[in-house]
């Protein structure tokens, strides 16, 4: 229990005096039983639990003025807005929002296809003296032109033939030695005789993926013609060399990279 100060109880009778509920001498007039002549306003008079709780009154009113200069800081802390509850979930969710958001609206990854597979090793491994759409020598490449049916001319058929040379190159097959088809029109092809040599790519490429490029220069670059029944077969065959297995287009087989 806190102890009431001397000076509240003596502010607190000046008070009651004042509104007359107390004698001048103090005596807490009123006080006694009779209430007949005490007027309607002091019926019974203060008792002194009265006087304390009125003195109680007062120093709160008092302790309340004195917090009422608070520092600015902390006006400043109780005026702000709170960030609401329900937006505890939300901050936390918002990063795995957006994960999944991006997720979802990036288009799906293109399956690999012998095609696609084939255009990408071509990009890689031939444009640079073929060119980027098979015009080679005809657009100032160093190697002869792959489009407009020039590999079907020389390679009539996705055979043995075609794979060697993409495997071997002008020294496998040997400088001065034709390939590809003896009838070509125009002539059989001489390795060496454009003076310049195409390198065998044995060791850089894995089987399927000459495959795949032999494909891509016949069917793409040279517009080869096949049917449904023929595609199926190439793929099928493609499959069987280990196409489609290493998603990514990292090499195994011999040789590798
Ligand atoms: C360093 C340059 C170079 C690169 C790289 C190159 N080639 Fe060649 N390619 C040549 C040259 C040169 C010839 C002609 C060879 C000769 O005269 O002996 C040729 C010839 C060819 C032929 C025969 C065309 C014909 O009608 O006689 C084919 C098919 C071919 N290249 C495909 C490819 C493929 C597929 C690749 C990639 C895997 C490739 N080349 C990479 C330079 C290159």
């Amino acid at each position: 229990m806190t102890e009431v100060p001397e000076y509240l109880f003596e502010r607190s009778r000046q008070r009651r005096i004042a509104l007359g509920l107390l004698e001048d001498d103090g005596s807490g007039g009123g006080a006694s039983a009779d209430s007949s002549d005490g007027g309607g306003q002091a019926s019974s008079g203060p008792s002194s639990a009265d006087v304390i709780a009125a003195a109680k009154a007062d120093a709160k009113l008092e302790q309340v003025g004195e917090t009422e200069i608070e520092p600015a800081w902390v006006s400043a802390a109780r005026q702000r807005t709170k960030i609401p509850m329900w937006a505890l979930p939300v901050m936390f969710f918002l990063p795995l929002w957006a994960f999944v958001y991006v997720k979802l609206t990036e288009p799906p990854p293109e399956p690999v296809t012998a095609r696609t597979e084939g255009a990408a090793t071509y990009a890689a491994q031939c444009a640079s003296c073929h060119g980027g759409n098979g015009a080679g020598s005809e657009a100032g490449g160093v190697g002869r032109p792959l489009y407009n049916g020039e590999v079907l001319l020389t390679f009539p058929k996705l055979d043995a033939d075609l794979i060697l040379w993409l495997t071997v190159g002008s020294e496998g097959i040997g400088i001065g030695n034709p390939y590809g088809a003896t009838d070509r029109p125009g002539g059989a092809h001489i390795s060496g005789e454009t003076g310049a040599n195409m390198p065998g790519f044995g060791g850089a490429l894995t089987e399927y993926k000459i495959y795949s490029v032999a494909r891509y220069i016949r069917e793409v670059l040279s517009g080869e013609e096949l049917s449904d029944e023929e595609l199926a077969a190439r793929d099928a065959e493609w499959e069987e060399l280990g196409g489609g297995k290493d998603i990514g287009g990292g090499g195994h087989g011999h040789g590798g990279h």
